[in-house]
């Protein structure tokens, strides 16, 4: 019995569930507060491995340019932390995402980043960074 009244649940929100116009990590989806406690998550649980420049720049772009913030949120939740994957609750996951994302300067907005690396799959990831050119010129003297 609860079985069915679960499954016709299901299958209406499948049918409510639009595609929305496509939605980008330029598109402010997950908010400020939320990568605050993200940098929290970083400090106790990333930082000592990672540097903020393994993830923001050419690093971020060669790993992440042209897949979606699913693939971000899939691969930092079973894969990191690397000494110990899938240790954090999801909910740390998508907020150590969000600290991702504003530290590429993406831009945040009013409603979090879902833990749920299925609900963001169609979120692009697009970066701020030209395409190419290097990133600091030699002064010319
Ligand atoms: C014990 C060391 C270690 C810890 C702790 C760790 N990582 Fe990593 N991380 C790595 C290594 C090594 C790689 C390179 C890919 C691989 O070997 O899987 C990596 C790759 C990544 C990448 C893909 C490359 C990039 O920089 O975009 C992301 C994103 C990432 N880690 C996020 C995290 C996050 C978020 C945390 C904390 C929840 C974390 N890592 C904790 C070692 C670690």
């Amino acid at each position: 019995m609860l079985l069915l009244v679960l499954a016709s649940r299901l299958s209406a929100q499948a049918v409510a569930k639009d595609t929305p116009a496509a939605r980008t990590t330029r598109s402010a989806v997950y908010t400020e507060v939320q990568a605050k406690r993200g940098a929290d998550v970083y400090v106790m649980s990333c930082k000592s491995c990672h540097t903020p420049a393994s993830h923001t720049g050419v690093t971020f772009a060669t790993w992440w340019k042209g897949k979606t913030v699913g693939d971000l949120l899939g691969f930092v939740s079973t894969k990191m932390p690397k000494n110990d994957p899938g240790g954090l609750d999801p909910q740390q996951y998508a907020d150590v995402v969000a600290y991702l994302l504003k530290m590429n300067k993406l831009p945040a907005g009013e409603s979090e980043l879902p833990p749920d690396a299925d609900a963001v799959k169609d979120v692009r990831i697009e970066v701020g960074a030209p395409a190419r050119g290097p990133a600091k010129k030699p002064p010319s003297s």
